[in-house]
């Protein structure tokens, strides 16, 4: 009674059933993604190509969430009360084992959002007259959070945008000369893999750039993991931002921040949090109560995530991207806002179509791509040379419903006629 080491027979069931990861050519494998597929159950109004905002649950997950919604709501603080510390400190080994880190280097939160927030606005090592460095693909929260550091600690924030196309040298050599024109620089905002277009930043690169130059990096990976395999201490930066309900498949309202040892003190506690000692990172947050259910299905998303595979999802999300972005870039007039440079991209993609470059252009694009077509994208704002559609499949989508993306994208550019 009210323990909280409880397994659910149906997830364990469903995990057994699955056939075994092919070692080979797993990202064309259509019977085992079939498989993948057939534990999700999602609404086929629409094909939805706008898995980005956030990733559904696997129905086994769902049915494990579903199991701790009801007790949490049932047993109250019997069984949360007691046992929540136990458990908690068990949630941070098991996702800290997963990142590839020390469960003394993160705490959990609701999600990136929070964790950029408290990394930003927590960041101490900045005098007035400091610069800070942001781009036009950053995240909007974290680009608001970066100007407001002028507010907060009287430092000069810079904007500046990513070339397009985007190449690993250009993008490099980008953070160079900013580094280099901005020699006050103290923090660099960095998206791991960006919202607005999918680029994915040679993060470890430009964390070495800005250490050089006598800055340091804070790393939004709101989208990356799950998407991408890695494990955070490959990033080699100090400050880390996590989203679990997107690529890893855990229910909403879950993320954590990583904060690399050594690194705390330039934190400052949340808020003045008294509830840790100076020193201990769960101290650079505090969320009060959280959804414990959610928080506690965690462990059941990331067993899936990992029976599945990081690496398999990963190819297989890149050649559901690579199938509609090799067909799409024959098309007359459509830009494709990544490169084909496997360290640079993986599952999410934008295109524009050349000179509809307004907000109201790609809405129109998106609502024709709908109603015409059934297949759901989305709009993002952000880049400095004009909005964009973004292109987001999951491991549940099939190319052949990326044909009818293609279908769409023929008929908006014209092909067709
Ligand atoms: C790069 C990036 N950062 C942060 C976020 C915010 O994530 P959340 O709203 O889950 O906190 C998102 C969401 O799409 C994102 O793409």
């Amino acid at each position: 009674m009210h323990d909280l080491n409880f397994r659910l027979p149906s997830f364990d069931a469903a995990l057994a059933g699955l056939p075994a990861t092919p070692a080979h050519a797993v990202e064309s494998d259509e019977a085992f993604w079939g498989a993948v597929g057939s534990l999700y159950s999602t609404s086929q109004a629409l094909t939805n190509l706008e898995n980005g905002y956030w990733g559904v649950m696997a129905e086994p997950v769902k049915a494990v969430f579903r199991h701790w919604t009801d007790r949490v709501n049932h047993e109250n603080t019997l069984l949360i009360r007691d046992h929540w510390p136990r458990a908690l400190e068990q949630l941070r080994r098991t996702l800290a084992a997963a990142l590839g880190c020390d469960a003394s280097e993160i705490a959990l939160t609701r999600g990136a959002t929070e964790a950029m927030l408290a990394l930003i606005a927590g960041y101490n090592r900045l005098q007035p007259g400091d610069s800070v460095l942001y781009c036009d693909l950053d995240y909007p929260a974290m680009r608001y959070a970066m100007e407001w550091l002028r507010e907060r600690r009287g430092v000069v924030p810079v904007r500046f945008a990513i070339p397009e196309p985007a190449t690993r040298d250009s993008v490099l050599q980008t953070y160079a000369d900013m580094l280099e024109r901005h020699p006050n620089t103290r923090l660099v905002l960095l998206t791991h893999l960006s919202h607005c277009t999918g680029l994915v930043m040679p993060v470890r690169e430009l964390a070495a750039l800005a250490r050089a130059a006598g800055a340091e990096v804070v790393v939004d990976a709101a989208h990356s993991w799950g998407q991408l395999d890695f494990d955070v201490r490959s990033l080699d930066a100090p400050y880390v931002a996590f989203n679990l309900h997107k690529w890893i498949g855990a229910p909403l309202g879950c993320g954590c921040l990583y904060i690399r040892h050594g690194s705390v003190s330039r934190i400052d506690p949340y808020f003045g949090d008294r509830d840790f000692p100076a020193d201990d990172v769960r101290s650079r947050i505090h969320t009060g109560s959280p959804n414990f259910a959610a928080w506690l299905t965690i462990p059941a998303a990331l067993q899936l995530h990992q029976r599945i595979g990081a690496h398999a999802k990963a190819l297989r999300l890149r050649h559901l991207r690579d199938h509609w972005v090799g067909r799409a870039r024959a098309l007359r007039g459509v830009e494709i806002l990544t490169p084909d440079d496997t360290s640079m991209v993986a599952g999410m993609t934008a295109f524009r179509l050349q000179g509809r470059t307004t907000t109201a252009d790609n809405d129109a694009i998106v609502a024709a791509l709908r109603d015409a077509h059934g297949v759901s994208t989305v709009r993002r704002t952000g880049p400095a040379r004009g909005d964009v559609v973004r292109v987001t499949p999951a491991i549940y989508t099939s190319p052949a419903e990326l044909e009818r993306l293609l279908a769409g994208l023929r008929s908006v550019t014209g092909a067709d006629s």
